[in-house]
């Protein structure tokens, strides 16, 4: 799992290299199917439930799912990419949230209290610890500062396939759920949305954006449970995670 997520970590910071004013976000797919292939891995997402695409990239009030077009990226906007690799019968999943030129004060601070709900999650990921624990730090660290959590899309096991049990729900009560044990994979990925929580999807069958129109950001990665604690296996090869 850790070669499969290997490839994803550094597809990502690929991609994130290109974001700019004028590209567009199936420009960003394409070099994503290049890097995954020439990896040796498939992308996973490319034809999961008919999805056409080897990756997510959700702009501004889209949350997560919308589909790589023409569109092309403009001073100001949050993308957010999401990216799937399966190697040897593996699957490693990873997202990360990238703006686009100058992006006001408000976006970058959801931007950043996103990913570190996702690191406080990650810091329960320990074995005895129970599944709302992990779930309840993105909830708590997010809600303290305003922002909403999204209730209908959640984390999940990842293994042999992209969505394994359990679901891992960005909100919940501590002390609570199943507990955590050596060895589980899981891909933690906090939706958090600058306005309301509610959601709707586009007439694409995909595409899943606030409902109020605010930004929203998406970080995800896969993590393993470990005796020594959290490992990351979407992390690039020298051990480090997008920033
Ligand atoms: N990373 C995503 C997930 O965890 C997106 C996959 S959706 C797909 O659920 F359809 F594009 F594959
Ligand atoms: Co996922």
């Amino acid at each position: 799992m850790r070669r499969a997520g290997l490839i994803v970590g550094e597809t990502l910071t690929a991609l994130r290299q290109m974001v700019a004013p004028g590209v567009t976000t199936q420009d960003l797919d394409s070099e994503a199917e290049r890097r995954i292939r020439a990896a040796g891995a498939t992308p996973t997402f490319k034809g999961y439930h008919g999805y056409p695409a080897s990756i997510c990239a959700s702009v501004n009030d889209e949350v997560v799912h919308g589909i790589p077009s023409g569109r092309k990226l403009q001073d100001g906007d949050l993308i957010k990419i999401d990216c799937g690799a399966t190697l040897d019968g593996y699957v490693g999943d990873a997202a990360i949230s990238v703006l686009v030129g100058r992006v006001s004060p408000e976006v970058q601070a959801l931007v950043k209290a996103t990913q570190e709900s996702l690191f406080r999650a990650m810091e329960k990921m320990r074995v005895g610890n129970r599944l709302f624990d992990v779930s309840y730090a993105v909830q708590e660290y997010v809600e303290e500062r305003g922002y909403s959590v999204v209730r209908e899309y959640c984390g999940h096991g990842v293994g042999r396939r992209m969505h394994e049990e359990p679901q891992v729900p960005n909100y919940g009560r501590p002390g609570t759920g199943p507990v955590l044990k050596e060895g589980w994979v899981l891909a933690i990925e906090p939706m958090v949305n600058l306005g309301r929580h509610q959601v709707k999807v586009d007439s694409d069958g995909w595409t899943v954006r606030t409902r109020d129109g605010s930004f929203s950001s998406h970080w995800e990665h896969t993590i393993a449970v470990t005796e020594n604690g959290p490992v990351v296996l979407t992390a690039r090869e020298d051990g480090t995670i997008d920033l």
